[in-house]
């Protein structure tokens, strides 16, 4: 039947739009400038998924997946409703904590529409308890690599993904927590180079992988590197309180394994700094060279993990002395660079390095062990793998304006939005 050309208006969030009839709504809405998150829709798939729910949003009072609805003649649609972004945001959490999703080691990073959906909505944790699946990564296939800790079980493979037969590559296997992308192998091998490449984009995560292309475009060019589709989606939050005054606050920081760079990350707000210590007082921190807590904090930056036993002594007098302890960069937070010496045994790492690496003195070979020198532990460990850390800055190093807003927000409740540009890091 021929698509009928009368228009019909719609009201999106109080905007009152024209489109055509029986148009997708999550496209139409897109058709005019307003941003619906989805994941598990595409605009090419006729018959949408709805697998997601990420894309819910209040139709005619009630709450219902947007790719699901199409656009008829006097439809009401809120989509910015506190309670809604809130639930979409649980619902990518909830996908984060499902898998295990480690972006800044993901071949998919910058090409993936789950990171991109977190980054749009401001998820830097998941408020849920990581499940740690170890389900299969699985090498077989001829032109592919399936990742099945990145799959979010969206189906779009299940539905897209089909041999010149029109036979059906991925299938669902399991039920329930328990339900898995299955891939048939002999079908898999009938796909072109272009077929497979077709499957690793219809992959709205990492899961699907296609040997040799996966870092085909550097990270910086990639899909959603330094954009954002919806720019605004963040700048809806209420805007900070100029009338309430700071009250003034105590800081300190430490660095623990790692290299200092968060710390050059901390200064480089240059003369913002002087702003900053107008209202804020430094304890225990490199920044004034105060080694000893003088009073209780209010907060405490950390920066780097625990490698010997000297960082595991203060960082638990951190988390003693401070009232909100925060985890800053990435070594911090699940190790960093360090942590590469957690492949290796202990024992082997020693004698590389003192005992058979190429800047051995000659003669000196010999593991210090003086009792004065903290003990090495036998792995490096995340701060959390020690004590209980209230917050998370992730970055290598974050950015310096990303750290104070962060801090500003904790200490005196200011809102801020995550700018992408500012957050995306890989
Ligand atoms: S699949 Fe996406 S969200 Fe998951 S680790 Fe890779 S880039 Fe991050
Ligand atoms: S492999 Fe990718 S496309 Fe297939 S269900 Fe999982 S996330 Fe979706
Ligand atoms: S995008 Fe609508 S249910 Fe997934």
């Amino acid at each position: 039947m021929a698509k009928q050309n009368k228009q019909i208006t719609i009201t999106i969030d109080g905007k009152k739009i024209k489109t055509s009839p029986g148009e997708n709504l999550v496209k139409a809405a897109k058709t005019n400038g307003i941003f619906i998150p989805s994941l598990c829709y595409f605009e090419s798939n006729e018959s949408p998924l709805g697998t997601c729910r990420v894309c819910t949003c209040n139709i005619d009072g009630k709450p219902s997946p947007a790719c699901m609805e199409k656009t008829r003649e006097g439809m009401e649609v809120e989509v910015n409703v506190d309670e809604l972004k809130n639930y979409r945001k649980a619902i990518v959490e909830m996908m984060f904590s499902e898998g295990n999703h480690f972006c800044p080691g993901c071949e998919k990073s910058g090409n993936c529409d789950l990171q991109h959906m977190g980054y749009e909505m401001g998820v830097s944790r998941s408020r849920f308890p990581h499940i740690f699946k170890d389900r299969l990564i699985d090498f077989n296939p001829k032109r592919m690599i399936i990742e099945h800790n990145r799959c979010v079980k969206c189906r779009r493979c299940v539905e897209e993904v089909l041999t010149d037969d029109n036979l059906q590559v991925f299938s669902f296997c399991n039920r329930g927590n328990e339900t898995v992308v299955g891939i048939d192998y002999e079908q898999e091998a009938k796909l072109s180079e272009e077929q497979a490449l077709n499957a690793m984009h219809i992959c709205p995560t990492g899961a699907i992988l296609v040997r040799g292309q996966s870092f085909a475009k550097p990270f910086g060019d990639r899909r959603f590197d330094m954009k954002s589709v919806q720019k605004d989606y963040q700048k809806q939050l209420p805007p900070e309180n100029p009338d309430k005054p700071r009250e003034p606050k105590t800081i300190a920081t430490i660095s623990l394994a790692g290299c200092f760079g968060c710390h050059m990350s901390m200064l480089d707000i240059d003369l913002e700094l002087l702003d900053l210590v107008e209202f804020v007082e430094f304890n225990k921190s490199p920044l004034n060279d105060i080694k000893e807590f003088t009073k209780r904090c209010d907060i405490g930056l950390i920066e780097g993990g625990c490698c010997n036993s000297e960082n595991v002594e203060v960082l638990k007098e951190f988390r003693k002395k401070c009232d909100i302890l925060v985890a800053v960069g990435e070594c911090s937070i699940w190790g960093g660079l360090p942590a590469m010496r957690n492949t290796i045994p202990l024992r082997e790492c020693l004698e590389e390095a003192y005992l058979n690496g190429i800047t051995t003195e000659p003669g000196e070979y010999i593991v210090p062990y003086d009792t004065d020198l903290p003990k090495i532990l036998d792995k490096v460990y995340s701060c959390n793998e020690i004590v209980e850390i209230d917050h998370y800055i992730p970055g290598c190093p974050p950015d310096a304006h990303h750290i104070w807003k962060a801090v500003m927000n904790l200490l005196w409740g200011e809102q801020y939005s995550v700018l992408y540009s500012e957050f995306k890091y890989d």
